[in-house]
C-alpha cells in the first residue's frame, strides 16, 4: 500500500530540537507509524498535504492501522456520488468505568458547504491531538467526535473545477430528477425552522434546501451523530470555508436574549485566535443571523442547539479569496495561512478547556 501523501519526514523526526508538525513531541506509535509508511520525497504533515477525499481515506486508514486504542473510524454512510461519511472518534478510556460514561464530548464536524480548507484543518486537529504526546489531556478529559469531510462529493466537484462560481460549489451533487438539475444546500436542510424562510422553489439556485428537511444522506448523517451522543455533548462546532469568525444560534432569527454562555465562551475562543492570528485579520464572534444580515433557516447549529448541545458554533475559517471579507487590494503576508491554522487551533483548544473545567458564564452551568 503506498500512502503517497504522507511525509518526507524521516529528517525532521531525528532533528530533535525540530517541532513536528506543531508537536512539542511526538507519540512513539505515530511516529513508527510515520516511519513505515513514509517515501522519500513525500510530505510530512498533513497541513503540507493536497486535500482531497482520497487524502481522507489515505489518512484515516492510516491512523486506524496505528492507534487502533486511540481511534475507531465508523464509515457506514455514502453519498450520491458513492463517497464515505466519516465518523472519527479519538478516546483515552479513563481507568474506572463510570467515569468513562459521563465523559464530556465535542463534535467537530467540517466541510458541509464544501471546498478543502475546512476538510484539511479537521484532519490537522485530528493529526494533533493523536501526535503529539502534549495532548494526552485532551484526549483523558473528552472524547472528540470527528466528522471531517461532511460534504464531499460538494469538495471534489469544487476541487476541479475552474470558473470561481463553481469553485464555491456548496450543494451536494445529487440529482434531482423532478427538477432536472443537481444539488441540494445541505447547511439548509435541518430541521430546525427549515420552514421559516422565504421559500426556494428554484432548484437550480446554490441555496436550494431541499423539498422537504433532512431529505439528504448527508444531513441525516450529521443528525445521527448529533443524536446519538447528545447526553454527552457539551460542544459542536461547525467548521465551513469563507470568513473568519465563530457564530452561534441563531440563525433563523436575531437573538432576543443574550445566552451569556454561548456568548462568553465565543469571546474566550475569539481572543484565543486573535492572540495568534490576529495580524493577519482580525477574528470576531457574533450570531449567525447578524453575521449574515439576514434569516438562515434548517442550520445544523440551530439544529444541535435545539438538543440541548449548550456550545453549539459555526466557525469560519481562512478567509476565502472570492468573498466579502476580502477586497481584491488587500495583500496577505507570507504563511499567512499557517498563523491562521495555528490561531485556529488555539481556539479550539479554548474551547476544551471550557468544556474540561466546566468554566461559568453568567449564571448558567455547562
Ligand atoms: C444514501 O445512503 C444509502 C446507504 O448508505 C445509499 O445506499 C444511497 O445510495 C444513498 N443515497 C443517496 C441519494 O445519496
Ligand atoms: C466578541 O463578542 C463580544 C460580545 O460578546 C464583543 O464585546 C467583542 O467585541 C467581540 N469581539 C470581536 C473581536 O468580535
Amino acid at each position: 500500500m503506498k500512502f503517497c501523501f504522507l511525509f518526507l519526514f524521516v529528517n525532521v523526526i531525528y532533528n530533535s530540537d525540530a517541532t513536528f508538525c506543531g508537536c512539542k513531541a511526538v507519540r512513539e506509535t505515530y511516529e513508527k507509524m510515520l516511519k513505515e509508511l513514509t517515501e522519500e520525497g513525500e510530505v510530512e504533515c498533513v497541513s503540507d498535504a493536497s486535500i482531497g477525499s482520497s487524502t481522507v481515506w489515505v489518512f484515516l486508514a492510516a491512523l486506524r492501522q496505528y492507534s487502533e486504542l486511540l481511534l475507531t473510524v465508523k464509515s457506514d454512510d455514502l453519498t450520491f456520488e458513492g463517497r464515505y461519511l466519516h465518523e472519527v472518534v479519538l478516546n483515552i478510556p479513563r481507568d474506572k468505568p463510570e467515569e468513562e460514561d459521563s465523559k464530556p464530548i465535542i463534535v467537530l464536524e467540517a466541510g458541509q458547504e464544501g471546498g478543502v480548507e475546512p476538510v484539511g484543518f479537521a484532519l490537522y486537529i485530528i493529526e494533533q491531538l493523536l501526535g503529539c504526546k502534549e495532548n494526552e489531556d485532551m484526549l483523558k478529559t473528552v472524547k472528540w467526535v470527528i466528522l471531517p469531510c461532511t460534504n464531499p462529493d460538494a469538495m471534489e466537484y469544487g476541487r476541479w473545477s475552474e470558473a470561481t462560481q463553481l469553485r464555491l460549489w456548496r450543494k451536494n451533487r445529487r440529482k434531482l430528477e423532478e427538477k432536472g438539475c443537481i444539488g441540494v444546500d445541505v447547511s439548509r436542510n435541518f430541521d430546525t425552522n427549515w420552514g421559516a424562510c422565504p421559500k426556494v422553489e428554484n432548484a437550480f439556485s446554490s441555496v436550494y434546501p431541499g423539498k422537504s428537511p433532512s431529505s439528504e444522506n448527508e444531513t441525516i448523517f450529521v443528525k445521527q451523530v448529533l443524536e446519538k451522543y447528545k447526553r454527552h455533548i457539551k460542544a459542536y462546532v461547525s467548521i465551513r470555508r469563507n470568513g473568519h469568525a465563530i457564530l452561534y444560534p441563531y440563525a433563523h432569527a436575531k437573538n432576543l436574549h443574550t445566552d451569556a454562555q454561548l456568548e462568553g465562551a465565543a469571546a474566550d475562543i475569539t481572543a484565543k485566535v486573535n492572540q495568534r492570528a490576529g495580524t493577519v485579520h482580525l477574528f470576531s464572534n457574533t450570531s449567525i443571523f447578524e453575521f449574515e444580515d439576514k434569516a438562515r433557516c434548517g442550520h445544523s447549529v440551530d439544529y444541535a442547539h435545539s438538543l440541548g448541545i449548550p456550545l453549539s458554533y459555526e466557525m469560519r475559517v481562512f478567509l476565502g479569496s472570492e468573498n466579502h471579507i476580502l477586497s481584491k487590494f488587500q495583500t496577505l503576508p507570507r504563511g499567512y495561512e499557517n498563523t491562521l491554522r495555528m490561531g485556529y487551533y488555539n481556539g479550539i483548544r479554548e474551547l476544551y478547556n471550557i468544556v474540561a473545567k466546566e468554566r461559568q458564564y453568567g449564571k448558567n452551568k455547562l
